[in-house]
């Protein structure tokens, strides 16, 4: 037995050496101090032995165990430690990289040119006031002087959400036709849900969305305007031309020219539309204008008295002055994109050079 048990304390200490997980580990601890173990089985086997040979081999047993015990902590330690070190080592931090910046959100290109055209309007003490999305026919056409059988309704192609089938006439059924519901064309329906509700004097500014079934390189079905409009009882067409000159050089710089080319609007009269000196060729003529020279960014006019007597103000009373201008063409100015549905693709490489 004495022979058994060293046999063993050999064995198992060369074993513990070629252990190199802790599942290794744990399988050979199992095969000598588990149930049916070697070193157990000597143990139990004890009982055999006789009086005289029992206390020298029980000192032996004790030691062996006493030994090999200690040499399992220690291998199980040592494991311990080597993967410590393995994972110290795979989550070490290279100092010499670059570090990586945080990626900042903000406001897409188009917000931005929004935001500065609101920021200047307002400090000429104009409000910003919206309205909805999905309008009725009345506040879109019929109120800004556009009657169903009027040939400026087909300039706009318009969005209508309900079938047009099932009301072959909807301008012979009266009222109801004029709450069909449609995408606003543009920001001007505003204009009249502002003055149903407020007296004289007006002087806001309407940014929102427009949709127009469209879709080209300088097209998006849905865009941005902002619309403006001043009532009073002394504005005029002068003072319009002012409030203009005074955007347009806040916006593109004092060096850039504006001119009034004669237009029709159906809810201004007169009517006109405004350029600017291209922003590119300082009105020397390339291809972002044509060739110019000149580049269209709003329409504009003196409010028509039929606007005034649909929202029951008096034509002999107050005069006013209105203009509408589309947000991604002036983006598209300060930016230079040459496809203007770039805004709307999303993609992150466009955005964030912004
Ligand atoms: N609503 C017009 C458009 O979308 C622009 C406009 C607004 C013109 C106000 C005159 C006055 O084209």
């Amino acid at each position: 037995m004495k022979a058994e048990l060293e046999a063993i304390q050999a064995e198992a200490l060369e074993a513990l050496k070629a252990v190199k997980t802790p599942d290794a580990l744990e399988s050979l601890r199992i095969t000598y101090f588990g149930r049916r173990g070697k070193l157990t089985d000597v143990m139990k086997g004890m009982g055999t032995l006789s009086k005289a040979e029992r206390p020298a081999i029980g000192k032996l047993a004790n030691e062996v165990r006493t030994t090999l015990t200690q040499a399992f902590e220690k291998a199980t330690e040592a494991l311990h430690h080597q993967q410590q070190a393995q994972q110290l080592e795979a989550e070490s931090v290279d100092i010499t990289l670059p570090g990586r910046k945080p990626a900042y959100g903000k406001a897409h290109p188009v917000m931005q040119t929004l935001e500065r055209i609101e920021a200047i309007f307002s400090q000429m003490g104009f409000q910003v006031a919206t309205g909805p999305e999905v309008e009725m026919e009345y506040y879109n056409f019929d109120a800004l002087n556009t009657p169903a059988d009027h040939p400026a309704r087909d300039l706009h192609d318009t969005f209508y959400l309900e079938a047009r089938g099932w009301k072959q006439h909807p301008q012979e059924e009266g009222e109801d036709a004029r709450s069909e519901r449609l995408l606003r064309t543009h920001t001007s329906p505003v204009q009249i849900r502002v003055m149903e509700n407020q007296k004289p004097p007006v002087r806001i500014i309407v940014p929102g969305k427009a949709y127009r079934v469209d879709y080209d390189v300088s097209h998006t079905p849905m865009f941005h305007q902002v619309e403006g409009l001043l009532v009073d009882t002394h504005a005029t067409f002068s003072e319009l031309k002012g409030v203009l000159a005074s955007f347009v050089r806040q916006m593109f710089g004092e060096q850039t020219q504006m001119r009034f080319r004669p237009h029709f609007f159906p809810f201004t009269e007169p009517s006109a539309e405004i350029d600017i000196s291209c922003t590119v060729c300082q009105g020397k003529g390339c291809r972002s204008c044509g060739h110019t020279g000149w580049i269209e960014i709003l329409g504009a006019g003196s409010v028509d008295p039929e606007v005034f007597h649909a929202v029951n103000y008096n034509p002999a009373e107050v005069t006013g002055f209105a203009f509408g201008m589309g947000v991604e063409r002036i983006a598209n100015l300060q930016f230079r994109i040459p496809d203007i549905r770039t805004f709307y693709e999303n993609d992150l490489r466009f955005l964030r050079q912004f």
